[in-house]
């Protein structure tokens, strides 16, 4: 059940029987536009200019241009090739193409792969679902929570992942107060999740990145709760850049760290966070804004876009399988098995 509730309304990544319609992420809040995709080239850019983005959503979005391929006629070891190469650090990007693979390996028609890029996507939602009352759970009523970049329905097939524990825990009485850092450069937190949470009539207050600490010392957040991009076989975890830094405060103040992800974002192939290919975008994302240049001429930037947050200062990570508490690699084996 794809369909969006009153809690929940948002649903950016839209198959329509021939074309693949995404909510431009790029122009919220100010503008709701639409961008269609016909063929696999263009989803390929769309998730490397940010039309769609977030972890789980890239990965359905890039299994329906897989879709698209296929019903073209196209030659099907250069598009996965080609969509793999769209972003590096979320794995769920390669884990939908490697699962579309093994179809077309299986000798799959067209129609069948498009039931199988229906499959991932009904899966995420559901998992969502799951890892919002798995999370949600875990937290004190009357908590106050602290969350970073956007990992709502816009970010996946819907509900959201952290954002999911969010909603589940605002329902049960669990959640209080929801804060969401800016997530400067590309702003997810402030352009995205506020959008998203004030649409559901989540009440939400934004804050600058670099009022974290603050935040937390006066004693309004007991816990921080984040998606990921990919979480190694030892529970090290990538996520949006400041992820680690929340991560260090929160343990300094005794607040407690959730990671939240579908287990289409764990990794076991890959032993540990240095192992991650962290992206870097484009410098003029820290130089300019909306397009304006703000730094000096002559100026360069750094613009790592996610960081590792090491396994021993997350508490807990929720994934749809079960919950990982202190996260090592045993546990993980535990419950992920081996790659
Ligand atoms: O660069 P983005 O916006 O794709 O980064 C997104 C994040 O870091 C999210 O926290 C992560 O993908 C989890 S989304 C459910």
């Amino acid at each position: 059940m794809t369909q969006p509730t009153s809690h929940d309304s948002v649903r950016a990544v839209q198959w329509q029987g021939d074309q693949l319609r995404l909510l431009d992420q790029r122009c919220l809040p100010g503008e709701e536009r639409w961008v269609t995709c016909r063929d696999a080239e263009s989803v390929h850019a769309a998730i490397a200019d940010l039309v769609v983005r977030g972890a789980p959503a890239i990965g359905i979005a890039a299994a329906w241009a897989v879709v698209l391929a296929a019903r073209a006629g196209q030659d099907m070891d250069a598009i996965l090739q080609r969509l793999r190469s769209a972003r590096p650090t979320a794995v769920n990007l390669m884990w939908a193409l490697d699962r579309m693979r093994g179809r077309i390996a299986a000798g799959d028609t067209p129609a069948a792969l498009e039931r199988e890029a229906q499959a991932i996507q009904e899966e995420d939602l559901a998992a969502n679902r799951k890892m919002g009352h798995l999370g949600a759970a875990l937290i004190e009523p009357g908590s106050g929570v602290l969350t970073h970049c956007n990992t709502g329905s816009l970010a996946t097939a819907g509900y959201g992942t952290a954002l999911g524990v969010i909603r589940a825990g605002v329902a049960e009485g669990r959640i209080t107060s929801v804060f969401a850092g800016e997530t400067r450069p590309w702003l997810q937190g402030a352009r995205l999740t506020l959008w998203e949470l004030v649409r559901d009539g989540i009440p939400a207050c934004l804050i600058a990145d670099s009022a974290a600490a603050h935040l937390m010392k006066s004693g309004q957040v007991q816990w921080v709760v984040i998606g990921a991009d990919r979480i190694a076989a030892n529970g090290d975890t990538a996520n949006k850049i400041g992820s680690y830094q929340l991560s260090i405060v929160a343990r300094h103040h005794g607040v407690k760290f959730m990671v939240v992800a579908p287990c289409s974002t764990v990794d076991m192939a890959t032993p540990d966070g240095d192992a991650i290919d962290i992206e870097m975008r484009n410098p003029e994302e820290l130089l300019s804004f909306s397009g304006k240049r703000t730094v000096v001429e002559g100026a360069d930037a750094w613009n790592p876009v996610f960081d590792v947050t090491p396994a021993m200062l997350i508490d807990v990570i929720v994934t749809e399988r079960g919950v990982v508490k202190n996260p090592n690699a045993k546990r993980m084996q535990n419950v992920f098995g081996t790659a």
